[in-house]
């Protein structure tokens, strides 16, 4: 396992669309510890994979409960539902914290690292990470969809 390389505000990948996994392999496999230990390192609730620069369709979520890591890979929201107001911020946009809108309720399908096709219904802090991370899986970021005036910098330690 290793800490990849965040990419951040200004970096074009961050703009562009990722691409289906097509085979769960070592590699991915590799990514996807990697970008556990990535998100972990830095406090992070979740973290798409290219934000450490991989155009694949793969996300970890984390919300430091008894359920440890959840792993999405190739995931699809099938259903949503009402709409929360939430403070929310990102590993890519560091210190940057902001009020925005996301579905109250939401319900994805995936495929889990065992290639098990998955579904989970979630809502509040789930929800919201997984209509941020899967947002990022479009090219889409936080930071263009806040409700304008909430935008707040707010320093953060062991960053
Ligand atoms: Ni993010």
């Amino acid at each position: 396992m290793a800490i990849r390389n965040l990419r951040y505000e200004g970096d074009e990948i961050l703009k562009k669309k990722s691409r289906e996994v097509e085979v769960i392999d070592e590699k991915i496999q590799t990514l996807i510890d990697d970008m556990i230990e990535t998100m972990h390192k830095y406090n992070g609730v979740g973290l798409a994979a290219v934000q450490v620069g991989v155009l694949k369709r793969v996300v970890v979520i984390d919300l430091y409960d008894d359920k440890g890591p959840i792993v999405l890979i190739n995931p699809v929201i099938i259903k949503e539902k009402g709409e929360q107001e939430v403070e929310e911020g990102c590993l890519s946009f560091p210190n940057q914290f902001a009020k925005i809108k996301r579905p109250a309720e939401v319900v994805a399908e995936y495929t889990a690292r065992d290639g098990k096709r998955m579904r989970v219904k979630a809502k509040e802090l789930l929800a919201q990470a997984i209509s941020h991370e899967l947002d990022h899986l479009e090219g889409e970021l936080f930071i263009d969809k806040i409700i304008p005036g909430t935008l707040e910098y707010i320093e953060q330690e062991n960053n």
